[in-house]
């Protein structure tokens, strides 16, 4: 077996291990990285957030197009689905990027190797690819593994018909009734997908709200608004089984009748990719919900060992990958770098588009913190009249003694752009009184941030 050493051996080239490898070969060291898959990005890029993305753009267009054009004075006759189109605009914008990522590698002399690695003891890794086994020696090695779909027992998952969000990027025609498991972000954004498009879309969910953890006055307003879009909800329910039968498949739920459908998506959540890596070989036990237990340095208990994004704990979104993996390199090398968790954004790219930092104000309550708030609705913003889309509202949650801001909740166009005032907000310490000071850019959606700042103090101007 051919044996290669490397300062620093990354496994997996998602967000959180191809941004690792690259700040480290900034910082001096000789990296590689290893994916099993051809194509480099993780589930992020090439069956996650981009596609998911590149979809949700195409099919608001073709909604906007066939019902809403006629408001701005623009009268279109014959719009017409071209699905296969679509779904390859969203392959050519994925390969594009994946390619990138393969361009960046080479710009910072990042080896790569394809094929799945295995521990063998702690600094050695082998590589089992096409073209048989290769090994790694490193005395550093970052796993950085990501996760994959959280299996329902009873539902048979078949790869078609009852599948996940990977088979729901690429269903190859509209369907007539699509059943959603689960009402957390995957089903609340490839369900718009599938409902813009035309499909009936039935989503189940066990709680009895849909995105747990949101902000339960967002999540309530967003809920408003999705039915308003044509998605049913059926919350707190059970689901027993899903199973293929005939051309069309069955999903069975505690009190309620048996759903016929022609397709169905299970998204109740993912979990770490640990399995196959041969961490017994390391002697590296898992937590109660098989994560990796990592120091705050994302050290795990295994010297030479990392780990870091959905395989240890924490929110399973791309940037907070991306985030600790710069961290955990610089680390490596510098001895500093850092990661603030309350500043991390979330986004959910439906429309209106949701996105939060901070905290909710559910948690504020329960955790006794003494916080004023202030909303400021969209709907008497000048430029979301312009827009014709005045849906929704911004939010911000400042301590009631200090003023410092604790959260910003926002559902309305454009929230996920709009977050990242908020959340350099909340990095730098700000209070609302310094939102509320800074100048925004008149017409602008920003505006609403000011405003709601504003209102903190009860002296939004335009409300
Ligand atoms: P999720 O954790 O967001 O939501 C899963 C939902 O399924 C929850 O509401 C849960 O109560 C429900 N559920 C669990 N078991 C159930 C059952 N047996 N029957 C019915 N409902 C059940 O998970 P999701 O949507 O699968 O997303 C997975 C991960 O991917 C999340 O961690 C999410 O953060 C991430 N993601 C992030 C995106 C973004 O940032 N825009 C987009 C897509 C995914």
């Amino acid at each position: 077996m051919a044996e290669h050493k490397h300062d620093l051996l990354v496994i997996g080239a998602g967000p959180g291990g191809y941004v690792a490898a690259i700040r480290a070969a900034q910082l001096g060291l000789d990296v590689a990285c290893v994916e099993k898959e051809s194509a480099l990005g993780g589930t992020c890029l090439r069956v996650g957030c981009i596609p998911s993305k590149a979809l949700l753009e195409s099919s608001e267009r073709f909604h906007e197009a066939a019902h809403g054009f006629a408001t701005h004075g623009i009268k279109l006759a014959g719009v017409e689905l071209d699905l296969p189109a679509m779904l390859k605009r969203k392959d050519k914008v994925v390969t594009t990027l994946t390619r990138g990522v393969a361009g960046l590698f080479k710009k910072n002399k990042v080896t790569r190797y394809h094929g799945h690695a295995r521990f063998e003891g702690p600094g050695r890794v082998v590589i089992e690819g096409a073209e048989g086994a290769e090994v790694v020696i490193a005395k550093r090695v970052l796993i950085a593994t990501g996760s994959s779909v959280t299996p329902l027992p009873g539902v048979a998952l078949d790869g078609d018909r009852i599948g996940t969000s990977t088979e729901a990027l690429s269903y190859p025609e509209v369907p007539e009734h699509l059943v959603i498991i689960g009402a957390g972000v995957i089903g609340l954004e490839l369900g718009s997908v599938w409902a813009r498009l035309g499909a009936k879309v039935t989503v189940l969910e066990y709680l009895d709200r849909i995105m747990a953890g949101m902000d339960s006055e967002l999540a309530k307003a967003a809920q408003r608004v999705f039915a308003k879009q044509g998605l049913t909800f059926n919350l707190g329910v059970k689901v027993t089984g899903a199973r293929v039968e005939g051309d069309g498949c069955v999903v069975e739920y505690e009190g309620g009748e048996p759903i016929h459908c022609d397709r169905v998506l299970l998204a109740i959540g993912r979990r770490p990719n640990t399995e196959g890596l041969g961490l017994d070989t390391l002697g590296l036990t898992l937590d109660s919900r098989g994560r990796i237990p990592v120091d705050g340095h994302f050290k795990t208990t295994v010297d030479g060992v990392w780990a870091i994004g959905d395989v240890i704990a924490g929110p399973m979104l791309a940037h907070k990958a991306e985030e600790e993996g710069i961290a955990c390199v610089e680390h490596m090398v510098t001895g500093y770098g850092h990661v603030n968790y309350d500043a991390i954004p979330s986004v959910v790219y439906t429309h209106p588009e949701i996105a939060s930092v901070g905290r909710s104000e559910d948690e504020l309550k329960a955790e006794g913190v003494p916080y004023r708030k202030g909303s400021f609705p969209f709907m008497a913003n000048g430029r979301a009249k312009a827009l014709e889309q005045t849906d929704g509202m911004v939010k911000i949650l400042a301590h009631a003694e200090t003023d410092r801001v604790l959260g910003v909740h926002i559902i309305g166009p454009r929230a996920g752009d709009l977050i990242a005032e908020a959340a350099v907000a909340i990095e730098f310490g700000a209070s609302a009184e310094d939102i509320a000071r800074s100048s925004h850019a008149h017409p602008t959606l920003a505006e609403v941030i000011k405003e709601a700042a504003l209102a903190v103090d009860g002296r939004a101007i335009h409300l």
